[in-house]
């Protein structure tokens, strides 16, 4: 993978609780890039790694899970081997992270023009007065006015909905070159939810932000995604380009996922459910993580872990479906 030009190039990322190299990582060998003013999406079940990737691109891994391998690239420069003070200079200048729940994030007891032109000052420097006219303008570019002028407001005198306005306000605020969004709109109603990421996407188009949107949404990757990287188990098993991938997806998992799209309206069938459950990090079963649940399994895929192959799209399947399904 050429990783010129690319805002983040994650390659072979490795992640897992112990160096024991007969343990299974948590997440193996994962490679991705997200360009310029692209938003890639993460998609896959719960546990597939989703999250654990999001933390090591920012140097947050919870305690115990650690790097074993891989490298991690933003504008060019490895994060890896950078020290926690180099790195934290480049949280929130360089990349913000925005979660599922923003009061995790926020400090309760300031208010949120305080904490967003705290930020821009710990990050750009200059007076107090230009940070907090910073905010100020952040606010209401993300769409509240209200809280752009007069007083501030604590995080939780504002709605759910608000809350992650202002979490995108302060990631935002030192015009990062990438942001990641993990579920940031699962706690939130239909019409919000499409009102935060319609947000983000216009600031992904204006400002050419790359942006990883991490999401259990089929529906929500298919409409903003530019491209999808479906995970299983700990590793990628699909890439590729967002229309493409809902139109003909080749690995059996993707295209399963796929089928559980609800429609609307009904169509009174049932939904196409995914047998089985996705394996225990320990318990991972031999050759393809998915052979278990696999309506294309054969004998050979208990047998070999099938690598990524690019045949319009990048997947790991030794049975792929169809190009066109
Ligand atoms: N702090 C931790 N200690 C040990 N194992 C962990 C820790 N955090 C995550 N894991 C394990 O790592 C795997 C990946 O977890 P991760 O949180 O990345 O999943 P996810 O794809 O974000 O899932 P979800 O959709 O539920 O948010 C899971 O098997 C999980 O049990
Ligand atoms: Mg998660």
């Amino acid at each position: 993978m050429t990783t010129d030009g690319l805002t983040l190039a994650v390659s072979g990322l490795t992640l897992g609780l112990t160096r024991d190299r007969r343990a299974r990582p948590l997440v193996e060998d994962l490679s991705f890039g997200v360009a310029r003013g692209e938003m890639l999406a993460f998609v896959g079940e719960s546990g597939s790694g989703k999250s654990l990737t999001a933390a090591a691109i920012f140097g947050l891994l919870p305690a115990g899970v650690q790097r074993i391998a891989g490298s991690i690239r933003v504008n060019g420069s490895e994060l890896t081997t950078l020290s926690e003070r180099r790195l934290r200079a480049w949280r929130g200048r360089d990349m913000g992270l925005i979660f599922q729940n923003p009061l995790t994030a926020l400090s309760p007891s300031v208010g949120v023009q305080a904490q967003i032109a705290e930020t821009y000052r710990v990050h750009k420097g200059g007076t107090r007065d230009a940070a907090r006219a910073r905010a100020r303008a952040l606010l209401a570019e993300v769409g509240l006015k209200a809280l752009a002028t007069g007083g501030d407001s604590y995080p939780h005198q504002l709605s759910g909905g608000m809350r992650q306005r202002v979490m995108i306000a302060l990631a935002a605020a030192c015009d990062p070159a990438l942001i990641v969004a993990d579920e940031p709109t699962t706690a939130l109603d239909v019409l919000i939810q499409a009102q935060i990421l319609d947000l983000l996407a216009r600031l992904q188009r204006e400002r050419g932000l790359a942006v990883v949107f991490i999401t259990h949404d089929l529906r929500l990757a298919a409409r903003y995604a530019d491209r999808i990287l479906v995970l299983y188990a700990g590793r990628a098993v699909e890439e590729g380009d967002a229309a493409q991938f809902f139109t003909a997806p080749r690995h059996p998992y993707s295209r399963a996922l796929r089928d559980a799209i609800p429609t609307i309206p009904a169509t009174g069938g049932r939904l196409t459910e995914i047998p089985g459950q996705p394996p225990e990090p320990r318990a991972l079963p031999a050759g393809c993580r998915f052979a278990p649940r696999c309506p294309n399994v054969g004998d050979d895929c208990r047998r070999t872990e099938p690598a990524m192959t690019f045949d319009g799209t990048r997947f790991a399947c030794l049975h792929p479906c169809a190009k066109m399904s």
